[in-house]
């Protein structure tokens, strides 16, 4: 597989006979390719929804033209209105015999600082991504019990729920929301035979995307995973099959990121002032906490210098400003050479200066 430009890969039959309701189904989006992988992998019948009743018959043909599976319906609904989920739930019931699966993709942002957000703006992010999600989850497990076949929802999360970026806070914490509600209701859906799980895409670009975000920020975005560029929307939809189908059957409530999120994980180790530069002598606990007046390791020592030298070779040396004079790197002569040598050069922030206080390093 070429990791840069992947191949698409073929139905396996993992969802096999299962009917499936997918809602925010006619977008350019994970949403409509959810669908479509959903027919390649055998589901015998579909039921697509959307706010949007003109593209909504559009994907509903292209569907069918596309998979050749004929079951496929359409239902246009709002997920942040409780009448339109129960309206699409029943309906999505009676035409398949039951919904086996549901797929709950709706979700919106938009970009904006917390300080110039009014109320409306947060309300409705909220609104349709944890509200609709929440919504859409609510009803299908009550269908689900008292239908008594089990079933399986997927939720759509996103990277955000775990990550800070500027102008997302209202989305972020919809997304968090988002991983806090399959975690929970999962556990009580568990009593009756329904898995909730979660997908946590990081960034996939299609047109409709491309119109609400700078390209510089979303170049941004791609530079920092792991193959340099954004998802297909089938790779996403890859994972949510395998979540929908029984090969995911030991799991229920985890959120499973589809992203490079170690990557982004490695980056922000780099930003930490508390690492030691490669070539340091430096033998000072990395993560420490404070005990009373003292200083205390929260690992052994062993585990820490191995932890040290782990860093030392796989991560570029990290120099941040002031690090010599306040924290200890090595002093004097080969300082510079130790704490430079084929790396980049991160300034101290504000941030790194408060970590170095939580972590309680001597300064
Ligand atoms: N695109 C990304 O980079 C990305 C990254 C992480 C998470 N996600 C999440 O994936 C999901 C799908 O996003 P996408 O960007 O792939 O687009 P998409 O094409 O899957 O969804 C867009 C569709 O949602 C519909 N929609 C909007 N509000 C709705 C509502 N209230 N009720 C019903 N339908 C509604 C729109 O009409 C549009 O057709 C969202 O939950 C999004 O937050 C996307």
């Amino acid at each position: 597989m070429n990791l840069k430009s992947p191949e698409y890969v073929t139905g396996h039959g993992l969802i096999k006979g299962k009917s499936v309701l997918v809602t925010a189904a006619a977008g350019a989006g994970i949403g409509f390719s959810a669908a479509t992988r959903a027919a390649e992998e055998g589901a015998r019948a579909i039921v697509l929804s959307d706010i949007h009743e003109g593209r909504l018959s559009a994907a509903v043909e292209k569907l069918k033209a596309e998979t050749g599976l004929a079951a496929v319906y359409g239902k246009v609904g709002n997920v942040a209105v409780e009448d339109d989920v129960r309206a699409l739930v029943d309906f999505a019931e009676e035409c398949m015999g039951g919904v086996d699966i549901l797929i709950n993709n709706a979700g919106l942002g938009t970009s904006k600082l917390l300080i110039d957000m009014e109320d409306d703006e947060w309300h409705r992010v909220i609104d349709v991504t944890l509200n609709g999600t929440m919504r859409m989850t609510r009803y299908m497990m009550r269908v689900m019990k008292a239908r008594g076949q089990g079933g399986v929802i997927v939720n759509n999360a996103s990277v955000l729920g775990w990550r800070a970026q500027k102008e997302q806070a209202h989305y972020a914490a919809a997304k968090a929301g988002v991983m806090a509600l399959t975690r929970c209701a999962a556990l009580e859906a568990a009593e009756f035979n329904v898995r909730i799980n979660a997908v946590s895409p990081s960034i996939v670009l299609h047109p409709m995307l491309r119109k609400s975000a700078s390209e510089e920020l979303l170049a941004e975005l791609e530079s920092k995973e792991a193959y340099g560029r954004a998802a297909e929307a089938w790779e996403v939809a890859n994972v949510m099959m395998f979540l929908a189908s029984d090969y995911s059957g030991y799991m229920t409530g985890e959120i499973l990121s589809v992203s490079s999120q170690g990557s982004w994980r490695l980056w922000l180790d780099a930003a930490s002032p508390c690492q030691t530069a490669p070539g340091s002598r430096r033998r000072k606990p990395i993560f420490a906490a404070r005990n009373g007046t003292q200083t205390v390791s929260r690992r052994p020592r062993r585990d820490r210098w191995a932890a040290r030298m782990w860093r030392a070779w796989t991560q570029p040396a990290i120099r941040c400003d002031g690090f010599d004079k306040k924290v200890g790197g090595r002093r004097g002569r080969g300082a510079g050479r130790a704490n430079t040598r084929g790396g980049r050069c991160i300034p101290t922030s504000a941030l790194n200066k408060s970590l170095m206080g939580v972590l309680g390093e001597k300064v």
